[in-house]
């Protein structure tokens, strides 16, 4: 399972890449807002200068040819970019016209099966299933994560499924048991991914055995 860090943040996508385990990003209107109010446009091209991969970037129009021409014009940005459609009608429409011309789409805002099966039925690069706001509503995210994959999986599909609306560690160890083909994480579940206590411990009785003999 690839990781791609789910943010907009310069920083923490340059420290991503620079620890070498972040092959994308992805990103939202609610990410980049996040970030202040930013010439969007030279955001977004200066995340996919940094990322040696996919970085997704999100439509705001509401209706399939808004989507197709707001797509169109974010495709030029950079080599890189993957447009996100949202999972409804209109975005399946988008989705079908945009895949033909060769534009990569991040089916988005996915929540059940059979959205995904219309995603890629229409020809999106990747579908992501959104696991933690399922979770928020008492249904089982990564579940969704796992049909999706079985069904891809079985009809040997190439679109790849980033589980996303990832919340904390267990979801990324989850996802990769279900075989996700990619999570796409928050910075701080990247830092927590690494933490265990006893690595900690360890380190700290190496040094200590070794001063303790060695010091003289
Ligand atoms: O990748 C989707 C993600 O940005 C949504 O996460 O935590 O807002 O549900 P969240």
């Amino acid at each position: 399972m690839r990781l791609f860090l789910d943010t907009a943040n310069i920083e923490h996508i340059r420290h991503g890449v620079r620890l070498g385990v972040i092959s994308g990003v992805t990103t939202n209107p609610s990410l980049i807002s996040r970030e202040g109010k930013v010439d969007y446009q030279k955001l977004v091209k200066e995340i996919c200068d940094i990322v040696p991969g996919p970085v997704s970037t999100e439509v705001l129009s509401q209706d399939a040819s808004g989507m197709i021409n707001e797509a169109r014009q974010v495709a030029k940005w950079a080599d890189n970019i993957v447009v996100k459609i949202p999972a409804n009608l209109e975005g399946v429409e988008a989705t079908s016209v945009l895949s033909k011309e060769g534009i990569k789409v991040n089916f988005t805002l996915c929540f059940s099966l059979n959205q995904a099966l219309l995603g890629v039925a229409a020809g999106a690069s990747f579908v992501s299933p959104f696991v933690g706001r399922l979770d928020d509503i008492g249904e089982d995210g990564m579940k969704v994560v796992e049909d999706i994959v079985k069904f891809l999986r079985f009809y040997q599909l190439p679109t790849q499924v980033i589980a996303a609306s990832i919340r904390h560690p267990q979801h990324c160890m989850v996802a990769a048991k279900v075989g996700a083909h990619i999570a796409t994480v928050p910075y701080k579940v990247l830092l927590q991914m690494i933490q265990h206590p006893l690595t900690d411990i360890g380190v700290k009785r190496f040094i200590d055995d070794w001063t303790r003999v060695m010091k003289d």
